[in-house]
Formats: C-alpha cells, structure tokens, sequence
C-alpha cells in the first residue's frame, strides 16, 4: 500500500507543516529575499518529501532481493549422518548482506519449493553463509532436496536473510540480566550465532540442549567448547525435560531463546504461567495448533478441486492432501509464501503479515487462515 501523507491530512495538520512558497522579504530591507529563508525554502522543499516518502506505509509481505549462492563446503554435522550443513559464497562475488543472530535465508530449490533455513555461522563472517538441514524423509520434500541436490559446486537461489526472531542484547532493547538458551535438535540452528554473540559480548547465558540421543544432536562438538554453560541432556539417558529444566534456574530478569519440537516449547510455555520476570522468544519447527476451529469447505478454482478442512486441520494441509505440489515454506504465516486470492467467501484472517489492503484485495495465506463461514473459493 502506498499512501502519499500529504493527502492524508488536512494542510493545518501536516505535522511537517508546509513548503515555503513565498520567500518572505528581509527584516531589516537589506535584500529583497530574506537569503536565510531562500536556503530554508530549498532544503525543506528536498527534506520533506524525501521524509514523506520514507514514511509511506510499507508491504512488510514484500519479497527481498533473490541473489544466487554458490556451495563451497558441505559436512555431516550430527553422528546419525543426517543433517548435513552447507557453507555457501556469492555466486557473482558481489557482496553478501550482514546478518544477525536468529535469521534464516529462503532457499528457492530447483523443483520450485521454498524452504527457510537458518543460518548458523558466525554473524561477523562477511563472506560466507552457513546453514545446516535434516534429512525428514517422510516431510514435504525439501530436506531430501538440499541433501540430493546441493552437492559442493552447485548454485541455488536464495531471499533473505531475514531475521523472525532477533536477539535483544541485554541493556540494549531488553531489561533481562540473563539469557537462557533452549535448543532441542535442529533447533540448534538459529540459536547457534547466539551463543557466538553471548560470548563474544560477555554476556551472562547457559543453555539446554535436549534430544533424542547424543547420535542426533548436530554441531555437539561445536558447542562443546562453551564448556559448563551449556547442559546437554538426551531423552534416552535422562528422560524428557520437565518445564523447570528447561528454563533453569538462573533469578530473573530472564530472556529465553528457545528453538525445538512443539512439545518441548509446549512445555516452556506452560512452565512459564505466571512467571513475569522471564520473556520468552521462540521458533517453531512446525505450523501451530489450530485454536478454535471449525470446520469447512474450499474449493480450489483453477484444480476443480473441493476440499474438506477439518476443525484442528490448516486449509494449506487439506489442500496439500490433494495438491502437493501447492507453494509453503514457514507454515507459521510470516514467509507469505503459501499465499492465494479468495474469489468468493469470508476470510478468519490469523496471519501478522498480509497488509490491510492486501486483505482487501481478497489475499489469504492458507497455512493460518480460515473461513470465516463454511466456505471459500481460491485460485489455486
Ligand atoms: S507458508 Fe509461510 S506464510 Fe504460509
């Protein structure tokens, strides 16, 4: 959405008031145009439209430039061989975007999928990405895609980075005196330029790192040099962590970075009722329970497909059901990528991310989304 400010309020209240358009004339008669005010006039007539413009509400859905990776390292970073982590220059050696803890980059595969990843390099190595993927090979079929096809040498094409989950530095956005960090297998990813950053700043932090075995945990050697901060705890020799274990017990103010399953942030969330004095920052691996719904109908205009979208069930999932090859990538309602356009019915929009306008142009994106009533139609 584009809006110009100027139109939006009446010339008395433009809060940046208006242009000079007549130079009044020297207080004491010595010219006839006040020079003061001839500069004045010609600087605010530049500054305030560039300040309007920069003001303008802006697409946050709106796509970041794509640029082209080169692979250059690829290793196996858990002891089961199945997450493997890629290290990728510019293509075209132009230079790569900073980055800071807790982004992810877009990887456009060649079969057209989407998926993010995070990147878990050091934040202040400005010429190279790190990402790392597990191989899920009863998933949607990107992970399988980045093991068999992103070989060292092979280019693919990527968004980003873009950061859902940035760290506040304490004393710097945020009032905590600790962090905590809790990874629970892949999660690792985003948390990892995290603790580089804890440490590098000297932070006060500890963190859980949980599960299933020792065999499944990426990057233990690497974290193993942080030393006592970090606990290592696995499901078959020490049980699944209680919510006390995973937050810890450091006193409060407490910043929580947590990365995992649902049923571990489950159990963060739960464990954190009433506790005030820890903020709790996290990813999922996964889509979000649906909460409150009830079931319906969409009918997928351009498949001549209808499809049955239970109560507890994303439309993206039912539509996935029939039509596999349907775009997604975060199904967490912020990358946009599962986008459509209602043609007939009522949206329960659930998302942060489409714009007013956008919603009024009838877009949806499938992954959180519903119908407001028992039916919609999309183009899809
Ligand atoms: S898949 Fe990312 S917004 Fe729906």
């Amino acid at each position: 959405m584009t809006e110009d400010p100027s139109e939006r309020y009446p010339s008395k209240f433009r809060p940046w008031g208006e242009p000079v358009t007549q130079v009044p004339p020297h207080l004491y008669g010595r010219w006839k145009r006040d020079p003061l005010l001839r500069i004045a006039n010609g600087f605010f007539s530049v500054t305030i439209p560039a300040f309007a413009h920069l003001m303008r509400p802006r697409n946050l859905a709106e796509p970041s430039t794509s640029r082209d990776l080169k692979v250059v390292a690829r290793e196996i970073v858990a002891h089961d061989k199945d997450v493997v982590a890629l290290t990728f220059v510019s293509a075209d050696d132009t230079p790569l975007p900073r980055w800071t803890p807790g982004a992810h980059l877009d990887l456009l595969l060649p079969s057209g999928r989407m998926r993010e990843y995070s990147l878990c390099g050091d934040p202040a190595d400005s010429g190279s990405y790190r990402i790392a993927v597990r191989r899920i090979p009863d998933g949607g079929g990107g992970s399988v895609e980045v093991h068999e096809t992103l070989h060292v040498g092979a280019t693919v094409t990527v968004k980003g980075p873009r950061n859902g989950m940035p760290m506040a530095v304490p004393g710097h956005g945020s009032s905590a005196e600790h962090l905590r960090f809790v990874a629970g297998g892949i999660g690792i990813t985003p948390i990892l330029p995290m603790l580089i950053a804890a440490e590098r700043l000297g932070l006060d932090w500890s963190m859980l790192y949980t599960g299933r075995s020792t065999d499944t945990i990426p990057f233990i050697e690497e974290v193993e040099r942080f030393g006592d901060k970090i606990e290592i705890r696995t499901d078959d020799v020490h049980g699944i962590p209680t919510p006390d274990v995973l937050i810890g017990d450091a006193p409060g103010p407490v910043a929580l970075y947590a990365c995992g399953p649902v049923p571990m942030l489950e159990a963060l969330r739960v464990g954190l009722i009433g506790r005030n004095d820890v903020e709790l920052h996290y990813e999922r691996f996964s889509a979000p329970p649906v909460v409150d719904g009830k079931p319906f109908t969409a009918t997928l205009s351009e498949s001549d497909i209808t499809v049955d979208v239970a109560a507890d069930e994303t439309l993206l999932a039912a539509v996935l059901k029939r039509k596999p090859d349907a775009a997604y990538s975060c199904k967490q309602g912020f990358c946009g990528t599962c986008r459509v356009t209602v043609t007939d019915g009522l949206v329960d929009h659930r998302d942060q991310t489409l714009t007013p306008f956008e919603r009024d142009q009838g877009q949806m994106l499938t992954c959180v989304s519903r119908a407001a009533g028992d039916h919609l139609t999309i183009d899809l």
